[in-house]
């Protein structure tokens, strides 16, 4: 009996609690939390729509329960600013579920730490040893290695059957798989036959295994007086973590074995990148995104697919291919990549950031605690900052020199502030590489019977955006055929 009553009275008092904490702070509008489980019954699949739909009924800021865990949502460039510079110092810990505390040994990592000591620790080791233009430029020829595989591997599929149309994705993948691993780990994981060998398997079974544990929590991880009833499986994070230390320890081995045979320290990222394992994932699916995004929307875009060739014919011309030093030539092909990262921003709501003290946003109470995430997506399509903003025209970047790394707070794709996107240089460089050798070395077409306006735009729910429906399409060698070879260099 008094246990029933016990049970009874505890919905009670989380509603009680709601209703002081209501009356205590301003809280900004949005729709009605229903007791225990808030508005996440409400919340559609894919998440910034949903929130951008709900921003024109209740305005720019929004306050979103996700069971009794309070979610700010700001919609506007004005609010963004305010978010990401004005009260950044505020607003730059992280929420940390109870698998991402798992993972991320509590926020010894860069992504899942709180602002403090030991985050400015690690994200100085990301700029200064990581993502510095020196370092970026000694990586090139990785880079350019993946892309012309890339590119002789399409060459290779469309020419073998001329008229079959290709999935772009299964390229993008390979190509981003083997590029952020080679430039991780400074080795390529292959083997003899050109398949991914046994460690490449298992690195990428690591970051599935590590996706499904973060995933497989979710809906208990917002009502923290229900979690009882949903413990956490002790046993598999400590066997994924046992897991990526072997893996780990076997390719540092390797490592240390070629130092000592060569005297030589290659320029991968691998000893440094140690702390940073569970960050993978998030960008390379980010680049695979953005690079699906584009082209679809280069596809639809027939004016703008022509306009790059153009742009890329007269400064390359169609006796070489082209190189990463080619992009400051190309400015057309700059503005198609940010127009594409301001229609299609890959994380659009960014990651969540979390208040460390109570602080005011657009006038409004935002407790320590609370999660804050800018809608970036909404951002950059506001029609007060934005004409036409649905329509893909680059051109609006050849009008007006507008900054996309976190200084123009009408765009945001990378974040801005504190916690900006530390490989926003090197996202930016591949993806402008990837979209000029694919435009370069192959016309594209929609699949045939299909018009270009066919093509369908509509995103899958997710951290990282991806469309919903793989773009297919159909390649056309540019280029003699000796200009599809991959340029390979050494693997180590
Ligand atoms: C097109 C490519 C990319 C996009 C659009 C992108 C976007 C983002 C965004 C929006 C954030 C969150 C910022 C915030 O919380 O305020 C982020 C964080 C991060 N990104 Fe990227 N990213 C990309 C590529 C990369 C690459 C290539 C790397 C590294 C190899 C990388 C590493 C990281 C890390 C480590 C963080 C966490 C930073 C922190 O918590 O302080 N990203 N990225």
């Amino acid at each position: 009996m008094a246990a029933l009553l016990l049970l009874l009275s505890l919905p009670l008092a989380v509603a009680l609690y709601h209703v002081y904490y209501r009356l205590r702070f301003r809280l900004p509008p949005g729709p009605f939390p229903w007791p225990v489980v808030g508005n996440l019954y409400d919340i559609k699949p894919v998440r910034f729509r949903c929130f951008a739909e709900w921003a024109q009924s209740y305005g720019p800021i929004l306050s979103v329960w996700f069971g009794s865990t309070l979610n700010v949502v700001v919609s506007s460039s004005e609010l963004a600013k305010e978010v990401l510079k004005e009260k950044d110092g505020h607003l730059a810990d992280r929420h940390r579920s109870r698998s991402a505390r798992k993972l991320s040994r509590d926020g010894q990592d860069l992504i899942w730490a709180d602002y403090g000591p030991h985050y400015v620790k690690v994200r100085k080791v990301c700029t200064v040893v990581l993502f510095s233009p020196k370092r970026l430029e000694l990586l090139r020829p990785i880079r350019e290695d993946e892309i012309t595989a890339m590119v002789e591997s399409i060459y290779h599929d469309s020419t073998a059957s001329s008229g079959k149309s290709v999935v772009i994705k299964k390229y993008l993948a390979s190509m981003a798989f083997h590029n952020i691993t080679r430039l991780v780990f400074g080795k390529r994981f292959v083997n003899a036959e050109g398949a991914v060998d046994k460690q490449g398997q298992e690195f990428k079974a690591i970051a599935i295994n590590g996706l499904k544990l973060g995933a497989s929590l979710a809906m208990a991880e917002h009502i923290p007086w229900l979690r009882w009833a949903f413990p956490l499986d002790e046993d598999a994070f400590t066997q994924h973590g046992a897991r990526m230390e072997r893996l780990t320890r076997d390719i540092m081995q390797e490592h240390t074995l070629l130092r000592k045979k060569t005297g030589d320290a290659k320029n991968h990222f691998f000893d440094a990148l140690l702390t940073l394992k569970d960050e993978y994932d998030l960008s390379e699916d980010t680049i695979i995104a953005l690079l699906w995004w584009a082209m679809a929307e280069l596809i639809r875009n027939p004016r703008v697919q022509q306009k790059v060739q153009e742009e890329l014919d007269r400064v390359i011309g169609t006796d070489r291919i082209m190189t990463e030093l080619d992009i400051p030539n190309l400015p057309y092909l700059q503005c198609v990549v940010k127009e594409s990262l301001r229609l299609h921003p890959p994380t659009p709501l960014m990651l969540p950031h979390r208040a460390n003290t109570n602080v005011k946003i657009g006038g409004y109470d935002i407790p320590k605690g609370s999660n804050v995430n800018v809608n970036v997506w909404a951002v950059a399509r506001d029609p007060a900052h934005w004409k036409n903003p649905l329509e893909f025209r680059p051109e609006r970047f050849v009008e007006e020199d507008i900054d996309i790394k976190g200084h123009d707070f009408r765009v945001l794709p990378f974040g801005a502030g504190r916690r900006v996107c530390p490989g926003a240089q090197l996202g930016i460089d591949l993806t402008t590489s990837m979209i000029g050798h694919l435009l370069h070395q192959f016309n594209w077409a929609p699949p045939t019977g299909m018009r270009p306006e066919e093509i369908n735009l509509e995103e899958n729910p997710g951290t990282v955006t991806y469309m919903k429906n793989p773009v297919e399409a159909l390649p056309t060698p540019r280029l003699a055929p000796h200009l599809y070879k991959r340029v390979a260099v050494d693997t180590i």
